[in-house]
């Protein structure tokens, strides 16, 4: 009966993670798919025997940190010989088809992201594979289970026992927007295109993280040792039946004409795409012909990368403009003369930092080469030195900040510059009070960029503790603002008290500490009592928390300007705690354990969230101070061999239930974990 059920919930939920995914043509709502999930993960939390390491249910990834293992690839992954040059492409359709006769070639997008090799056997995906050196890649199967257009149990029942399928894993631009204005909010470098983002997010370590991250994943490629296929295009129209995103713009074309027809048609068209494409493939359709030509000793010799160049134009650099961040960070900025680039006028371009610019001796006066590449935001890649200036002189990089004129400095490791002068720049002062009263942070409506400038230029706010001394009839006699909207903002502001800690803490803007860290350091330390106190060595115990993230709070909290905005928040109600718990008892008063690996009968949310209503601590990492380890199925063997030389404890699942007696969650907490 209930495995009936489980099975139906799983085939239910893949069937419309299919429409919605991979055909764009959702039949149910959220809320009913929501739902289905949610019956399948009680079920299955309740029925742990039933697991599947590929149900849907999976989709949602899980904080366990993976280890990638290095696997072998069966068939190497092999790259393309590239182009840029028509004349280059008609020769490679020459060569072959004197060599084959007339024969058809698929042409397809070259998808700008980072390729993956999926396996599959018996219907269910085994394995993900990056293409790493092309003979051996990493193991990243946790992370691509994830990817909501990767089917996790193929449809239908024609497909080949084993097989493997290549692709490539792409990250939307939507997403990648998204990811950079939280990087960026956080203080954190951002992605330079999406490519690196999709790679970078694949390598992650908790596949909860790559689950938020919004990735695409396209096919293009079967491999496998008896494929039951003639030709390319009839493989891939398979793959897709079998579940598998196949792009859509992929077109059999017959002659070097209908080729330049394709390339000329995407060179525009692409623009309009939601992901980043970077050429076109050209491919030979039949196997046969494909076997017949054969391969050099790195690349097929029946296909080939047509790139698309990269749009540039040359235009004059005016000045240099220096921009400074929240925290502190300079970024020089080109001012140019107006040029129509890619669609749009160019009249600014990024410089990225002082190394970059002295890299190219790029000067004011220069007519400089704009360019939109992968790169969202145009960025100078050359110089044209014929056109310099004769009076032209090296540019000097700025050695005072702009707005406030405190010499700058260079932290360890980091190509920018930065102005120190945390408590006294405008920039820095102003950034960080409209990063405070975000949406994600403390919530201030009524409250924005401009009116935050509005305030400080009158004197009203000088750090966000300013925010909660002031009084309605000072905001109503600014410009622009009525008594109405004054007393709007007013109780906005004190209704902030009530945002929970852990908004709070992202809400200071502490170098790195983004959304999602200070929501780990709010579960972990519980108060910011408890952050201030923690040494180096303890922070890093918080998931995801590393030495640098370390380092950037506690420099935070050694400032003693920090100290003081602190105690004014707290004077105003600012809560400085997450909830209460409600304890079930305090058997595992102090005690620390680490959760280790995958367990039968709980879910490792479940069993930290054990640990915490009992009084225990959970740490991330196995260090000295642990007394136990809860070992599941697969628990890392460099973690089992460090406990062992500790002489930490470990102990099951089982073992752990009997320390506490009972492994019952309270109502409300469980209400709590919810929202
Ligand atoms: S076919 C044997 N098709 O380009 C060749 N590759 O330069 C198998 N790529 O590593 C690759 N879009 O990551 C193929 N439609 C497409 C592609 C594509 C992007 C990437 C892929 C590969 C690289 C080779």
């Amino acid at each position: 009966m209930i495995r009936e059920r489980i099975e139906e919930l799983r085939r239910q939920l893949e069937y419309h993670n299919f429409r919605y995914y991979v055909e764009n043509a959702p039949e149910i709502s959220d809320f009913e798919f929501d739902a289905m999930m949610r019956e399948l993960q009680d079920l299955e939390r309740a029925h742990p025997e039933m697991a599947d390491p590929n149900s849907p249910s999976v989709r949602v990834g899980s904080d366990i940190t993976a280890e990638f293992r290095s696997v072998k690839h069966r068939f190497p992954m092999l790259s393309l010989g590239n182009t840029y040059s028509p004349d280059e492409l008609h020769e490679f359709i020459e060569r072959i088809e004197k060599e084959t006769g007339p024969t058809e070639f698929v042409c397809e997008l070259k998808f700008d992201g980072t390729a993956i090799s999926l396996t599959y056997e018996h219907g269910r995906l085994l394995r993900a594979v990056t293409r790493g050196d092309g003979t051996q890649g990493d193991d990243v199967t946790a992370n691509v289970r994830t990817v909501r257009t990767v089917p996790l149990r193929l449809r239908g029942d024609d497909w080949p026992d084993y097989f493997e399928i290549r692709g490539e894993i792409l990250m939307p631009y939507a997403s990648f927007d998204k990811i950079n204005a939280e990087r960026e909010a956080a203080g954190e470098t951002l992605f330079a295109n999406p490519r690196n983002a999709a790679a970078g997010t694949l390598k992650q370590q908790a596949s909860a993280v790559v689950a938020r991250r919004g990735l695409d994943c396209t096919l293009y490629q079967l491999a496998g040792d008896d494929l039951p296929f003639t030709n390319h295009w009839e493989s891939l129209q398979k793959a897709r039946e079998w579940g598998f995103k196949i792009s859509d713009q992929m077109r059999i074309c017959r002659s070097a004409e209908e080729i330049d027809a394709y390339i000329a048609h995407w060179d525009e068209a692409r623009r309009e795409l939601p992901f980043p494409t970077d050429g076109v493939v050209i491919k030979v359709n039949d196997f046969g012909v494909r076997r017949q030509l054969g391969f050099t000793a790195k690349a097929p010799k029946w296909a080939v990368a047509y790139k698309f160049k990269a749009e540039q134009a040359l235009t004059r650099l005016d000045s240099v403009a220096f921009q400074v961040g929240r925290t502190g960070a300079i970024t020089p900025v080109a001012n140019l003369e107006p040029v129509l680039l890619a669609g749009t006028t160019v009249r600014r371009a990024t410089l990225h930092n002082a190394e970059q610019m002295a890299l190219l001796d790029i000067r004011p006066g220069d007519m400089v080469y704009v360019e939109k590449g992968g790169e969202i935001i145009p960025k100078i890649t050359g110089v044209e030195l014929s056109q310099r200036p004769a009076d032209s002189r090296p540019f000097e990089y700025i050695t005072v900040c702009p707005e406030c004129g405190t010499p700058l400095v260079k932290y360890e490791g980091e190509a920018k510059h930065y102005c120190p002068n945390q408590g006294g720049c405008r920039p820095q002062i102003i950034g960080r009070i409209i990063h405070f009263i975000r949406r994600k942070a403390m919530d201030i409506e009524g409250l924005g960029e401009e009116t935050v400038e509005l305030l400080y230029e009158n004197g009203l706010v000088r750090d966000v503790a300013d925010l909660y001394d002031l009084q309605a009839p000072q905001l109503a006699c600014l410009p622009r603002l009525g008594e109405k909207s004054a007393d709007n903002i007013i109780r906005s502001i004190r209704g902030s008290v009530e945002v929970p800690f852990r908004r709070v803490l992202f809400g200071l803007g502490i170098r790195f500490v983004g959304e999602t860290t200070a929501k780990y350091l709010a579960e972990h330390f519980r108060s910011l009592d408890a952050v201030m106190k923690a040494t180096r060595e303890e922070l890093t115990e918080a998931d995801e928390v590393g030495g640098r993230i370390a380092d950037a709070i506690i420099e935070y909290f050694a400032d003693e300007k920090n100290l003081a905005i602190i105690r004014r928040l707290r004077d105003a109600g600012v809560k400085f705690e997450a909830e209460a718990r409600e304890l079930a008892s305090e058997s595992l008063a102090g005690k620390s354990f680490v959760i280790s690996g995958k367990f039968s009968n709980h879910s490792r949310d479940e069993l930290k969230e054990l640990i915490e209503i009992h009084g225990g601590r959970n740490l991330a990492a196995v260090s000295a101070n642990v007394d136990y380890i809860v070992a599941g199925e697969n628990m890392g063997p460099a973690k089992l061999k460090k406990a062992e030389k500790l002489g930490v404890k470990i102990i099951s699942e089982e073992d752990f239930i009997a320390m506490i007696g009972s492994d019952e969650i309270p109502a409300a907490n469980a209400a709590e974990k919810r929202t």
